[in-house]
């Protein structure tokens, strides 16, 4: 192989877990399997027959040459495809043997990052209205109906969905942030701490931690921000600030607990910014292998 042609030879991506995204290259026997599912036909593109081999090489090709397309790869078992248009828009199938392990949430919300790499402003799926799994998937991971079968994700580069947010209504955050620390009950631990969770309709809902005799009772402030927020009617939310810590100030970065995480994780989606004293991070960082329930 002279430079040129190692050069053009791409390497698979790491998701998690077991995942891999492998580039495209002929394994059509594998994957002309998974199209003779005639349900799984039926959900990606609302026919009612299977594809052929002709068939199947004229869509690879195309998503191929309009875009990037992967094999979708678990514990080393090609399991499905994965495209990125370069529209924007997304599209995933995998085998019915490898649905409802999380796969294709994990998969999408890597295509996301690398959609952000490539400049793109947003991404969009085409999912028909019977294909109900597959809405509530791309829902949980932030994808919104902006029509009856399309579903947009807005992406900025560096800054996910901090679009929505002004420095100033950061800075407003983390006031809050502050704010609600100094009403923290601390007595065991001496160690205060605020949250201040935006709701996308502007509400801004704080907690500080409330703690208890019996020590395992203690609440984190983000969870007493989130119980609040969820009890008065909030639901999708924009950031939350957190600041905690023995000085004044917050200085030093109060990084939110794990059970915290997987809290907000039930409302928010990986590129939820969780801003720190130290910089803005995003929720599927902090948590990677978040827990989900199977979806059925
Ligand atoms: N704490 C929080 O409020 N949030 C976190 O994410 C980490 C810990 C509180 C719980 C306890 O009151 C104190 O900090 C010391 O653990």
């Amino acid at each position: 192989m002279n430079r040129e042609t190692v050069n053009m030879v791409r390497s698979p991506i790491s998701v998690e877990g077991n995942i891999r995204l492998v580039p495209y290259y002929p394994a059509y026997d594998t994957a002309l399997a998974w199209y003779q599912d005639a349900q799984l036909c039926k959900q990606v593109d609302n026919r009612d027959f299977v594809y052929d081999l002709p068939l199947l090489k004229r869509m690879y090709h195309y998503l191929d040459t309009h875009g990037e397309l992967f094999y979708i790869e678990y514990r080393g078992v090609l399991c499905g495809d994965v495209s990125l248009r370069t529209t924007g828009e997304l599209a995933i199938v995998i085998c019915k043997e490898y649905q409802n392990k999380h796969i294709g949430r994990k998969v999408i919300e890597k295509m996301l990052e690398l959609a952000r790499e490539r400049g793109l402003a947003e991404c969009f799926a085409h999912i028909y209205s019977f294909n109900t799994q597959s809405q509530k998937m791309f829902e949980s991971i932030g994808f919104v109906p902006q029509d009856e079968e399309r579903y947009i994700y807005k992406l900025q580069k560096g800054e996910p969905t901090m679009t929505k947010l002004t420095l100033e209504e950061k800075q407003e955050l983390i006031r809050m942030a502050l704010a609600a620390r100094e009403r923290a009950y601390v007595p065991y631990s001496d160690f205060m701490v605020g949250a201040a969770l935006r709701a996308e309709d502007g509400r801004i809902f704080t907690g500080c931690n409330v703690e208890n005799a019996a020590y395992p009772l203690c609440t984190c402030a983000e969870r007493t921000a989130l119980c609040a927020a969820i009890s008065q009617g909030a639901r999708r939310f924009l950031a939350i600030a957190i600041a905690g810590g023995t000085d004044e100030d917050c200085t030093q970065p109060c990084a939110p607990c794990g059970g915290c995480r997987q809290n907000l994780a039930e409302f928010c989606g990986a590129d939820f910014p969780v801003l720190l004293s130290d910089g803005i991070h995003p929720l599927g960082e902090l948590l990677p292998g978040v827990f989900r329930l199977p979806q059925d």
